[in-house]
């Protein structure tokens, strides 16, 4: 698979820097959508270290491979957090207490995280639902989420009792001793920022900077960083155990989830559906959505340097496996969508599929087959679990209580 750099694609790409990426109305690209398509690739291995040498041991894995792949994926695809000048001061102000959520159910808490420094200041709100009558500190789900948590609240709709206005069935997880944190993406960075003079980026920024480096945070890393921000406040938050907290995202956010997870080991778990290119799915198939098509749309959702491998993903020296290797030995649950080909279901299958060879060493259960299950079936029995739901982009009841259930599995036994 060679292509030209050069290309019409890459030159309106450099072109396309300055402006605000527009949403088309529809998927219906010229992207492969047909398997047979899929070119022939080669996946970098997860266990051979830059060196060349083979890594056989849980220990060369977390001392010398996985750092160089983490260091990989910072440098090339998401983009690395800045050391700020100044140092970020970070405040927390309890907004609101419902003591009676959704009837009685919970309580839920809106708390506004702040940071500050010399160069600004940024603030982001999230809602914390705790089931009410829990015996002690509860695990919870923090999603990451498309909506922003100052329009949250209860489903209007009175067919949807027990959902948040965000799509989620809030009762659904209280009723299974979970709390729920909610974050929403569009607090520190805007949805395709371009422009970078707002937000949590220009508080990293060194004497004379206005823009990110090649190498340094995206949007999507900057989403990811705000879920370790909440994750830190909810180590001061009496009603929920911050070691059992699952990150939970859809789509842009399954991205978002899977770096947040990857980069920061106090996450005991994550769940992504249909996190697609970027997400969970293999570059290296370019089926469905593909760097080029993820670049010239959303031309900072990932770093710069990433552009580099637009029309050209054979070279980039990681694939999507290796990320979700980096999150072993801690559960991860992938779900697709049967419909959803721009995600590319296979891929995030495959994605999965090869990270277990990761999470076998570290002596974990993975995916065994490297064909895909039916769709419909769950497979859900070890650390590696997945399922392909029939039907589009979206996440239903049926993805939550799995969800629900993969976690209950493995946060609720402890
Ligand atoms: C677009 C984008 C995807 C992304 C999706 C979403 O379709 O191309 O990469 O996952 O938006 O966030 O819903």
């Amino acid at each position: 698979m060679k292509r030209s750099l050069l290309s019409a694609g890459f030159l309106a790409l450099l072109g396309f820097a300055a402006v605000r990426a527009e949403e088309p109305k529809n998927h219906d690209f010229d992207v492969v959508r047909d398997e047979s398509k899929v070119p022939a690739y080669q996946l970098p291995p997860v266990l051979v270290s830059s060196e060349g040498d083979r890594i056989t041991t849980p220990e060369e894995w977390t001392n010398v491979r996985r750092p160089q792949v983490m260091a990989l994926f910072g440098n090339l695809v998401y983009g690395v957090v800045p050391v700020p000048e100044t140092p970020v001061r970070t405040s927390y102000e309890r907004l609101r207490t419902d003591g009676k959520f959704m009837d009685g159910l919970a309580t839920r808490k809106d708390v506004r995280i702040r940071f500050e420094n010399a160069k600004g200041s940024a603030e982001m709100t999230v809602l914390v639902f705790t089931p009410n009558g829990a015996k002690g500190p509860v695990p919870a789900f923090l999603q990451l989420s498309f909506v922003n948590t100052k329009d949250d609240g209860h489903d209007a709709d009175p067919s949807r009792a027990g959902y948040l206005r965000n799509g989620l069935p809030l009762a659904e997880f209280l009723r299974n001793g979970f709390g729920l944190v909610v974050l929403s993406q569009g607090a520190l960075v805007r949805h395709n920022e371009v422009e970078f003079q707002s937000g949590i980026h220009p508080l990293f920024y060194r004497e004379g900077q206005s823009f990110p480096k090649a190498n340094e945070w995206g949007v999507i890393a900057a989403v990811s960083w705000s879920a370790s921000r909440v994750l830190d406040y909810l180590g001061t938050e009496p009603s929920i155990d911050a070691k059992r907290i699952a990150a939970v995202g859809h789509s842009k956010m399954g991205k978002a989830t899977l770096w947040a997870v990857a980069q920061d080991r106090r996450f005991a778990m994550a769940v992504a559906a249909q996190s697609g290119c970027a997400g969970a799915a293999l570059w290296k198939r370019d089926f469905g959505e593909n760097m080029e098509k993820m670049v010239t749309r959303f031309p900072y959702w990932l770093c710069r340097n990433a552009w580099k491998f637009s029309r050209n993903e054979d070279d980039l020296p990681v694939d999507q496996h290796m990320l979700l290797a980096c999150i072993a030995p801690r559960p991860i649950y992938i779900a697709s969508g049967s419909e959803d080909l721009w995600a590319d279901p296979r891929g995030e299958y495959l994605g999965a599929y090869h990270a277990s060879e990761v999470y076998r060493l570290l002596g974990k259960k993975g995916l065994d087959s490297e064909a895909s299950p039916a769709v419909g079936e769950v497979l859900a029995g070890g650390d590696v679990g997945y399922h392909n739901r029939a039907g589009g982009h979206s996440v239903e009841l049926y993805d939550w209580q799995k969800f629900i259930e993969f976690a209950g599995r493995h946060l609720k036994a402890r």
